[in-house]
């Protein structure tokens, strides 16, 4: 199912007319996979999705002769993702535009920069969160994926690190990289501490602190702010797009995907389609694990995701576990999605 680079030539493509997005899924490694992204699909059309972090220098490994199928691994999506934003991590702004002209040729219509990840790896490789130190070195980048891909190119990042997580500091990490042309500025609201907190820490420990990003869209009203962190709920989001642009979404995403269904009605003021429910989504992946299957590949990875759909729902045990059965047989293909969705459909789900 590759799609590979399309035709288009990115620098002919004007990185005017961003479009806004009020709601989007945040990127999560090993969690917001192609397979997670056609999941959301079906509960969203409208929503920005996040791939997971990709590394500018993994991509440039691959980027050579005989490496397609491990670019194809990395860069690889469904056209029914769309619209779908490449993140990348790295420091070294030559990497990074060579990763954002492959994003454009592969048909993402945006790139988004890392500048939030407090991992030891992503630490010793200098970039991700700690990255915020140097507002001039990310405004660097930012502009060169700019310049080579033609795409808008975001960037997510945290209200500061360490001890710089004063106000000031962070205005100035952001004029610096609105200067750059950043298109929007997703941002985190909590600080991390690279030292003495690992990730998961790092995504509940250090407190939630709205008012500034809150403060920061008074103060800029021109850039576009998306504020992420610690949001469960539609009305919860509502409250903030009062004060924000848009809002980002990670684990309540993941872990309650149905929860979201009004979305594109709500937010996007989009009522044409009718609300998704466990049923429909699981009949919506059909065609696309069938295509997967018949390219080659496992149903399971699919399957996985499906266990949050019947969260709360009487039976949702017996059903995962039968799924679980049938999905890692080998050679099962889309029918077993098929029959569940049968069977959910068969409960009123
Ligand atoms: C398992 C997991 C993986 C994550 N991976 C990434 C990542 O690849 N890139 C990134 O910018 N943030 C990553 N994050 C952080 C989320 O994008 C988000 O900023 C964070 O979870 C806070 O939002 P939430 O409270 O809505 O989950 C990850 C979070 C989780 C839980």
């Amino acid at each position: 199912m590759a799609n590979g680079p399309n035709q288009h030539d990115p620098t002919e493509v004007p990185s005017t007319a961003v479009p806004s997005y009020r709601f989007s899924v945040a990127p999560m490694l090993d969690y917001t996979d192609r397979h997670f992204r056609v999941l959301m699909r079906q509960v969203t059309r409208r929503s920005l999705l996040y791939s997971e972090m990709v590394v500018a220098q993994a991509i440039h490994h691959c980027d050579k002769p005989g490496q397609q199928d491990r670019l194809e691994r990395l860069l690889g999506f469904d056209p029914i993702e769309k619209p779908l934003a490449l993140q990348l991590g790295g420091d070294d702004p030559g990497l990074l535009a060579a990763a954002a002209r492959l994003a454009a040729a592969w048909g993402y219509d945006e790139v988004n920069f890392n500048v939030g990840c407090p991992s030891e790896k992503v630490q010793k490789g200098r970039f991700g969160a700690c990255l915020m130190a140097e507002p001039a070195r990310v405004a660097d980048c930012i502009a060169a994926m700019a310049a080579a891909s033609g795409l808008p190119v975001s960037v997510k990042h945290r209200i500061g690190i360490d001890d710089r997580d004063s106000y000031a500091e962070l205005l100035h990490f952001v004029d610096t990289v609105a200067a750059a042309g950043a298109c929007r500025f997703s941002v985190h609201a909590r600080k991390a501490w690279l030292e003495g907190l690992d990730p998961k820490q790092n995504r509940s420990v250090p407190p939630l602190r709205y008012e500034l990003v809150h403060q920061l869209k008074q103060e800029r009203p021109q850039l576009q702010v998306e504020l992420n962190g610690g949001l469960g709920d539609l009305a919860a989001c509502q409250l903030q797009l009062e004060l924000v642009d848009a809002v980002m979404v990670g684990r309540a995403a993941y872990s309650h995907p149905l929860r979201w269904a009004p979305v594109d009605r709500d937010l996007f003021g989009d009522g044409a389609s009718p609300l998704a429910h466990a049923s429909s989504v699981v009949r919506g992946l059909v065609p696309y694990a069938q295509r997967w299957c018949e390219a080659g590949g496992r149903l399971w990875p699919i399957a996985r995701h499906l266990v949050q759909v019947v969260e709360g729902v009487s039976g949702a045990r017996h059903w995962r576990r039968r799924l679980g059965e049938a999905a890692g047989a080998r050679g099962a293909g889309a029918i077993v999605l098929e029959r569940a969705a049968q069977e959910l459909e068969a409960q009123g789900l």
